[in-house]
């Protein structure tokens, strides 16, 4: 079984990317997964391969509980290739307790994290019973890290040693980013502490990286944005000072929206085959409460929700991070036999299995309806509005705008029934959207 571009899950639940890694010729890509029902809820990780970013082979469950530190849960982590070796860290959780009418899920908020590691020969076959090991236990000093809230590792060679970046929260006030090293990849010792608001008051999945000479830290901070509960947890994009040999580490100035549709979250990067950064986020697609304008919840009797971003090529030019559409995606559309040529809304777009591709460019005053999505310039800020492809209900935002961009603009659109995205100007920003389309 396979998906296309858009990855989502077999059956179940899906959210973050976990292990995104190019591991013997072949890109690997794990996720948070529920596979019981399209809810969130005791953690396993799915899996999925390709050999270009956009066929993806689904593959069996990678890793599930199975020690008294995970039996909860599997949370989000990354991988790295050591000697040929597959190195998976991971959060491990226990509820305490769980819920006693639904014990996929604590009662509360209270879990007890610990990082974990399991390793594998050939990113096939995890022994989920022998191969796993704690390699950072619960915190007791919540100066340090909070007990109930630590995760996410991000692991990293530099230099001669390897680092581990861990998403933690100051009594849940402020979001704190954790920088551990070592020599060995199984002994780590915490090498530098961020307490920080620009961090959030939980700080999930933070990943640090090197492009274009500039040291960035994507991550996905909670209470960030003052909106409902559903929207308030935003992922950005932070430049930062991180100098491993003094183990010192800034943040500088203020932080940005990964993305401006304010869906996505979650995301990972990792490195592709030529060598350039990419990430993949995570699609948190909201399940319609109403359904006032006709559109149904497409999942509704079906058994999956959640998808991932297509792949985004990350740059930095003059200071500003921009995330592109990755080449392979281009060559799916352009070099692809079954590719056919159809008209949006006067506009020439190709289309390839469900995925539709359309470039444009927009003047102020000009707008699009792209199957009922409407994507406009005005004011020189790029703004879409998904309401007559979603029912409206006071939970779910409907309209999104990017930063402003001047008197025109190109953009490219890649879509299909349940995601759009919007690319402004070669990645400068991006819009994505969930979307809930019949044809
Ligand atoms: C982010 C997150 C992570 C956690 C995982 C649990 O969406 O909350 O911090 O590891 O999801 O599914």
């Amino acid at each position: 079984m396979s998906s296309h571009l858009f990855l989502k899950p077999p059956t179940g639940w899906l959210n973050d990317p976990n292990g995104f890694i190019y591991y013997n010729g072949e890109y690997h890509l794990f996720y948070q997964h529920f596979p019981f029902a399209p809810v969130w809820g005791r953690m396993h990780w799915g899996h999925a391969v390709s050999s270009d970013l956009v066929t993806w082979e689904h593959l069996p469950i990678a890793l599930y509980p199975s020690k008294d530190y995970d039996c909860d849960g599997i949370f989000s982590g990354s991988a790295i290739d050591i000697d040929g070796k597959l190195y998976l860290y991971y959060t491990g959780v226990k509820y305490t307790p769980a819920d006693p009418d639904n014990i996929n899920i604590p009662n509360g908020t209270s879990n007890t994290p610990c990082q974990c590691l399991i390793t594998s020969d050939n990113g096939y076959d995890f022994d989920n019973i022998n191969n796993k090991c704690k390699v950072i236990d619960t915190y007791t000093d919540d100066t340090i890290g909070n007990p109930y809230e630590a995760r996410d590792p991000k692991v990293w060679f530099e230099n001669g040693k390897y680092y581990m970046c861990l998403g933690s929260s100051y009594k849940y006030t402020e979001g704190v980013l954790l920088v551990y090293s070592s020599t060995n990849a199984l002994d780590w010792e915490l090498t530098c502490r961020i307490q920080d608001s620009r961090l959030g008051n939980i700080l999930e999945c933070p990943d640090i990286f090197n492009v274009n000479d500039r040291w960035i830290l994507v991550a996905s901070p909670m209470g960030i944005a003052k909106d409902t509960d559903y929207y308030e947890h935003q992922s950005v994009i932070q430049m930062i000072d991180w100098d491993a040999d003094a183990g010192s580490l800034n943040l500088i100035g203020e932080s940005r929206f990964l993305d401006y549709g304010m869906d996505i979250y979650a995301p990972q990067s990792t490195v592709d085959e030529s060598g350039q950064r990419l990430l993949v986020a995570w699609l948190r697609m909201p399940i319609p409460v109403q359904n006032d304008c006709g559109v149904e919840h497409p999942n509704r009797g079906a058994s999956w929700i959640g998808m991932m971003t297509s792949p985004r090529v990350i740059t930095c030019k003059e200071g500003h991070v921009y995330t592109a559409i990755h080449p392979n995606v281009y060559s799916y559309f352009n070099n692809n036999d079954c590719a056919t040529s159809i008209n949006i809304d006067g506009i020439p777009a190709t289309k390839v299995d469900d995925n539709i591709y359309l470039k444009h460019h927009l003047n102020n005053g000009d707008s699009l309806n792209v199957y009922g999505f409407i994507i406009g310039l005005e004011d020189g800020t790029v703004s879409t509005d998904r309401s007559m492809l979603l029912p409206n209900d006071s939970n779910i935002h409907t309209s999104s705008s990017s930063p402003y961009v001047g008197s025109e603009c190109d953009i490219e659109v890649i879509m299909n029934n349940n995601i759009v995205e919007v690319y402004i100007n070669g990645g400068q920003y991006v819009i994505t959207n969930a979307i809930y389309r019949r044809q």
